[in-house]
């Protein structure tokens, strides 16, 4: 079985016309709005679904409202995700609804689910060229600005854990469904790749002393101007940058990260390490540094 990426993730809100206005504002396409949720997409073909906190009809939240409700990942083939059923069948409750979709907790009550990947190419337009000393690689073309963040996809989700526990609600997703860890951080947490990609991680479970909830999502820009100038968009609609901009040590992609009214923060992130098989999984004691550089002022 091969989990590819992140197909959808769904959050239980309170302030819907808020984190409808906050996606469309983070370059999210507006899918559908209703009076009980929207849906919001990727040129990737990957969504967030925004829906009432208080809506039956989503797997009961691991943290206090507003919150992630259910993170659906995309698997390669129908094989695959009967796999998976009954992987997961072994020692949880697992549903199938009208759509095939499987739908299951993880051990810290995450609602989890699992669907056939329907990827697109997302177009991303011109690419940037960069000239450095005498490697020129864009004559008689000034740049222009991108004026807001368009993402090309969902990149990653960081879901925080119980200290109590963590090992095995990590091992969850290594042995059970097939993550592979890149770095593991004996004292924070894992970051995990899918067996079907190559980003760096998918999925990072970092453990705090004792809570769970929702940390946040990645989204992938084009690079690191279109961290900058999306940003300081973001700045100008009026949300609050969580941290200031940086490139990451583990991963080494530049962000910057904003309070989302759904739960947590989003990210916007730019050239991200790809791991092939051929890289040895990290270990370290300690955390080596949360960044490279951050913007000092
Ligand atoms: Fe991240």
């Amino acid at each position: 079985m091969a989990i590819t990426r992140i197909e959808a993730l769904t959050f239980g809100v309170l302030d819907l016309a808020a984190c409808v206005r906050f996606f469309g504002d983070a370059g999210l396409e507006r899918v559908e709005t209703g009076e009980t949720g929207a849906t919001f997409g990727t040129p990737e073909h990957q969504f967030i679904h925004l829906r009432m906190a208080d809506d039956s009809g989503l797997p009961p939240p691991a943290a206090g409202a507003p919150t992630i409700r259910e993170v659906v990942w995309g698997v390669d083939s129908a094989r695959a995700l009967e796999e998976i059923g009954a992987e997961l069948s072994k020692d949880r409750t697992v549903s199938k609804d009208s759509e095939g979709v499987l739908h299951a907790r993880d051990n810290t009550g995450f609602g989890i689910a699992f669907g056939m990947t329907a990827p697109q190419a997302a177009d991303v337009g011109s690419q940037r060229r960069y000239n450095m000393l005498h490697s020129v690689n864009r004559w008689n073309e000034p740049l222009t600005s991108y004026q807001r963040p368009r993402p090309m996809r969902l990149l990653h989700v960081t879901l925080d854990i119980p200290k109590e526990g963590h090992e095995a609600a990590i091992d969850f997703y290594i042995s059970r469904l097939r993550f592979r860890p890149i770095d593991e951080v004996l004292d924070t947490g894992t970051f995990m790749q899918c067996e079907g990609d190559v980003e760096h991680h998918n999925l990072f479970l970092c453990f705090r002393p004792d809570k769970a909830g929702f940390n946040h999502v990645a989204v992938e820009v084009r690079n690191f101007d279109e961290v900058m100038e999306g940003g300081n968009y973001m700045i100008e609609q009026g949300w609050k940058e969580s941290r200031v901009v940086g490139r990451h040590t583990l991963g080494s992609n530049v962000y910057r990260f904003f309070h989302c009214p759904a739960g947590g923060r989003i990210e916007l992130a730019a050239d991200m390490d790809r791991m092939d098989k051929s890289f040895q999984t990290r270990t370290w004691d300690k955390n080596p540094g949360h960044h490279i550089w951050s913007l000092k002022s």
